[in-house]
């Protein structure tokens, strides 16, 4: 039996190892490809911690963690931010961020995407907030692990009302799993009006 829960306060911090298992599960895959840190996922993940606005959507099969979907106000993660956001006009203390969306593949295709994006848009709605935004890596198109097969989320997400900022591009650094060390990949933020 799947369920979808809204996780916040102490059950948020109590699925935290969780969720940063099923990052490194999900993420390892196109077009992250990041091979994943348990350390570092602890680190970041506290954000959500100690963020007192942060909501984690938990899907769980039984006991079982089997997908997750973060969101933030954009102002907690200002720090990593702050540069891209710099000359957009956007208000970041009214924008919402949503941070990651990880569902394990036998679980996909049933409309639990959707329902990430439609409960953290309520979610932050209900707060007060106006945007809502989230960001995504931008990889080569000739990139040599790019499957053949790999259909993109970018419809799926202009079809929920996101689009492009112009511009509005985030830089982090992690390890591929093809390469020796981290390297640098851009990450194109999007937006939408709640
Ligand atoms: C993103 C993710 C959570 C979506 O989960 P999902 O439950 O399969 O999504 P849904 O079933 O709600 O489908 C969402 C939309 O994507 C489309 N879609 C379905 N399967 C798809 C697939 N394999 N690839 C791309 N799009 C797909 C559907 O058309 C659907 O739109 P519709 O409802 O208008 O038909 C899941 O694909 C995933 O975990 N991907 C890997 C991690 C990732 O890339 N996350 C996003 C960036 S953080």
């Amino acid at each position: 039996m799947i369920r979808l829960e809204n996780l916040t306060g102490a059950d948020l911090s109590d699925a935290i190892e969780d969720i940063a298992r099923l990052r490194i599960a999900v993420f390892r895959d196109w077009p992250y490809l990041y091979d994943g840190d348990l350390e570092y996922e602890r680190r970041y993940l506290q954000s959500y911690e100690l963020s007192d606005a942060a909501i984690v959507i938990g899907v769980y099969d039984g006991d079982w963690l089997v997908g997750a979907s973060t969101g933030a106000p954009l102002a907690d993660h200002a720090g990593d931010f702050q540069e891209a956001f710099e000359s957009s006009g956007i208000d970041l203390k009214t924008t919402y961020y949503c941070g990651e969306s990880v569902l394990l593949p036998r679980y996909r295709g049933r409309g639990i995407g959707q329902e990430f994006f439609d409960r953290r848009e309520a979610y932050a709605r209900g707060l007060g907030y106006r945007n809502i935004c989230f960001c995504a890596v931008i990889r080569p198109p000739d990139h040599p692990l790019r499957p053949s097969q790999y259909r993109p989320l970018e419809g799926f997400w202009e079809g929920r009302g996101y689009a492009r900022l112009p511009g509005v591009v985030a830089h982090f650094s992690w390890k591929d799993v093809d390469q020796a060390g981290e390297t640098v990949k851009p990450l194109q933020f999007w937006l939408r009006s709640l």
